[in-house]
C-alpha cells in the first residue's frame, strides 16, 4: 500500500491552512463538509505529500473526543489499498482491529475508506484504490 496522506487534527481549518501555508503548503482544492463524520476537511499539498486537515464542526463529531486528547496534531496516516478487501483482510491476519465499516469519504471523491486500530502503532486509515 502506498501513504496517500497524513491527517492532522486542527481546531480551527482556516488559521492552521494560512498557518501551513506559510511553511509553502498549497491548498487542494476547496474545504468539504463532511456531514457523516461532522468534519470539515481540507488537502493540503507540499513537496509530494499530502496533508488532510481535519476539523470537527459539531461536538458529535466522530473526532471531537480526540481533538480534546491532541489538540491541533498529526493522528494519522492513510494508506492507499491496491486492493481494498484483499488488504483489509491481510491487515486483520496480521492484528489490526477495524475501528469502523468501510464508508465514503466525500473529500476524497466518495472513495470508501476505514480506520483500523493496531495495538503496537494505533489507528490507520485504509482507502479504496
Ligand atoms: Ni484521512
Amino acid at each position: 500500500m502506498k501513504i496517500h496522506h497524513i491527517g492532522y487534527l486542527v481546531k480551527k481549518i482556516e488559521k492552521a491552512a494560512a498557518a501551513f501555508a506559510g511553511l509553502g503548503y498549497v491548498r487542494a482544492g476547496e474545504i468539504t463538509h463532511d456531514e457523516i463524520r461532522k468534519v470539515d476537511i481540507l488537502f493540503l499539498q507540499k513537496d509530494g505529500y499530502q496533508v488532510e486537515l481535519v476539523s470537527p464542526y459539531s461536538p458529535d463529531s466522530v473526532v471531537a473526543g480526540m481533538i480534546k486528547t491532541y489538540k491541533n496534531s498529526p493522528y494519522h496516516i492513510c494508506y492507499e489499498a491496491r486492493d481494498f478487501e484483499a488488504d483489509l483482510k491481510k491487515l486483520e491476519e496480521s492484528g489490526y482491529i477495524r475501528i469502523d465499516n468501510p464508508t465514503a469519504a466525500p473529500a476524497i471523491c466518495g472513495k470508501k475508506v476505514v480506520f483500523l486500530m493496531h495495538p503496537a502503532m494505533g489507528m490507520i486509515e485504509v482507502l479504496e484504490n
